[in-house]
């Protein structure tokens, strides 16, 4: 779904109508641009009613008496100046959207007392905006024509079909524009990882799924697609066995951006698609199996990243590669027990079938590494429940064995608020999958779960820096914030965008 927001940039000045959005600094102080807008001065006295102080990303509104020419006047708090990092503009940008409900038109005064605003932080601001406006209800047959909202959370035009003209006025306009094309490429690549996430099962196969990756050739993408027969002659059988039990068959997608120098060698980004896990013979129980469509999160955010870094035009080597498969009971199902051997010739056995995204992964991240010998391989997974108990759903869990590597996405986390806990390896947890019948066992029973999840991967990445992210927490069944309205998050879009921005591009 594209976003039902256009955004334009202007100088600062008195805007004339529809919805009008200024900023409050601490204790609720405003500057002159936004005082310009009120010039009643019918906001000193809300926000002593209202006991409204300026806090970050604190919204409030007010309507204005007919023939003033604004239908409302919405302060957005922009809290202490010193405290105000970067993402502080997306929520404030998330908070303005919040309180626009009905606005065809909506102008915002992007100025605040104690600071200039510069190109990134409009840009910010506007990608807030585009996020927390995102809602997925192309299955809703009933929209909205009131304010009353229909259950699906937040009021507004946003929920209806009219798009939302939104004009941001700030001091140097053409540079936040320019600014803003490169957070629009990236809040599109989040708004795809989103959609792909949220789509059910029925919908979103792994063969659509593979055309969905496949559209990225429209933006100067390479894609190549794998099918059952391939994956079968490069002995992926880790993999085939997870998709066996399934009618529909799995797919595999290999997405190339080259934007960097052509000697550059490049990095890689591997996602855990399983359209819908049921656990397999190992079957889940039915209460919430329901979020389990959403147990591709870690290959929609390789796919929305790829759409974000190639939309951006981004100077790098990238590569995403996605393993597609429905995890599936049926009389061709694989069983517990099963011995299945991997593509660099590791045999599993299969301990439980409802441990399948680890086997899908090992394939797919062997044959990256193989044919790609990238600079690293970051892979992402709604891999195991034990994630959740551990960190809940505000951290994703980080497993490395390079240093570096770890820490740079540890800080693109902080910047960025998709935020990453680094988790331990180690010898005592790999003994734990060992196997007395084939190379090692596809689970470790109930103790550090997530990290013998992240041991099995390890054994598949040989010596080139590598990291897990475990997003079960994170990229679904997320809790509502200033920029997203939750479940779908689209987590590892944004914060893998800015690893490549800050560190590889050329
Ligand atoms: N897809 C699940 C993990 C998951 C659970 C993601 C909850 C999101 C929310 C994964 O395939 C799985 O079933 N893992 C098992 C592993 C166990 C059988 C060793 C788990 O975590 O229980
Ligand atoms: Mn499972
Ligand atoms: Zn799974």
């Amino acid at each position: 779904m594209t976003s039902r927001l256009s955004i334009n940039f202007s100088k600062l000045g008195v805007p004339k109508k529809g919805t009008v959005v200024v900023l409050a600094g601490e204790g609720g102080e405003l500057t002159d641009a936004a005082w310009a807008c009120d010039p009643q001065k019918l906001f000193e006295r809300a926000f002593s009613q209202a006991g409204f102080k300026g806090k970050l990303a604190s919204a409030m509104d007010i309507l204005v008496p007919a023939g003033h020419g604004y239908d409302s006047l919405v302060a957005v708090g922009a809290g202490e100046v010193g405290k105000r990092d970067e993402q502080a503009w997306l929520r404030m940008g998330g908070a303005a959207i919040g309180k626009a409900p009905k606005a065809e038109e909506l102008a915002v005064v992007l100025d605040v007392p104690g600071q200039e605003i510069d190109a990134g932080h409009a840009a910010g601001f506007a990608l807030g905006m585009i996020l927390r406006a995102y809602r997925f209800d192309k299955y809703k047959t009933k929209k909205r024509e009131d304010n009353n909202g229909n259950g699906n959370g937040e009021n507004g035009a946003i929920g209806s079909d009219k798009p939302l003209k939104v004009t941001i006025h700030c001091a140097n306009p053409t540079a936040a524009r320019k600014a803003f094309a490169e957070a629009e490429a990236v809040a599109s690549g989040v708004i795809l990882a989103r959609d792909l996430v949220n789509e059910p099962a029925n919908i979103l196969g792994p063969v659509e799924f593979a055309e969905a990756a496949k559209k990225l050739e429209s933006l100067g993408v390479e894609v190549e697609i794998l099918t059952e027969k391939e994956m079968r002659k490069l002995k992926m059988h880790a993999l085939l066995g997870v998709a066996q039990g399934s009618i529909r068959p799995p797919r595999m997608a290999v997405m190339r951006w080259n934007g960097g120098k052509a000697k550059t060698k490049p990095v890689a980004f591997v996602g855990k698609g399983v359209v819908f896990d049921t656990g397999g013979i190992s079957i889940k129980p039915a209460g919430g199996m329901e979020d389990m469509k959403g147990d591709m999160g870690g290959a929609a955010a390789v796919t929305g990243l790829m759409h974000a870094l190639a939309a951006r035009k981004a100077k790098a080597n990238v590569i995403g590669v996605i393993g597609l498969v429905e995890n599936m009971p049926d009389g061709n199902a694989q069983r517990p027990g099963d011995i299945v051997t991997s593509m660099n010739g590791q045999t599993i056995e299969v301990i439980n079938t409802d441990a399948e995204g680890r086997l899908v992964l090992c394939d797919a991240l062997h044959y990256t590494n193989e044919r790609f010998k990238p600079q690293f391989m970051i892979n992402l997974a709604t891999l195991t429940g034990a994630i959740i108990i551990a960190l809940g759903h505000h951290h994703a869990g980080l497993f490395s064995n390079d240093d570096e590597l770890a820490t740079r996405l540890a800080s693109s986390g902080d910047v960025t608020g998709e935020k990453v806990w680094r988790m331990p390896l180690g010898d005592v947890y790999d003994k734990l999958i060992d196997s007395k019948n084939a190379d090692m066992k596809n689970t470790g029973g109930r103790d550090a779960g997530a990290i013998t999840a992240a041991q099995f991967l390890k054994r598949f990445v040989g010596d080139t820096p590598w990291a897990h992210l475990d997003v079960a927490g994170t990229a679904m069944g997320s809790p509502a914030s200033d920029i997203s309205k939750g479940w779908a998050s689209g987590f590892g879009v944004r914060l893998l965008d800015r690893l490549v921005r800050d560190h590889y591009e050329d």
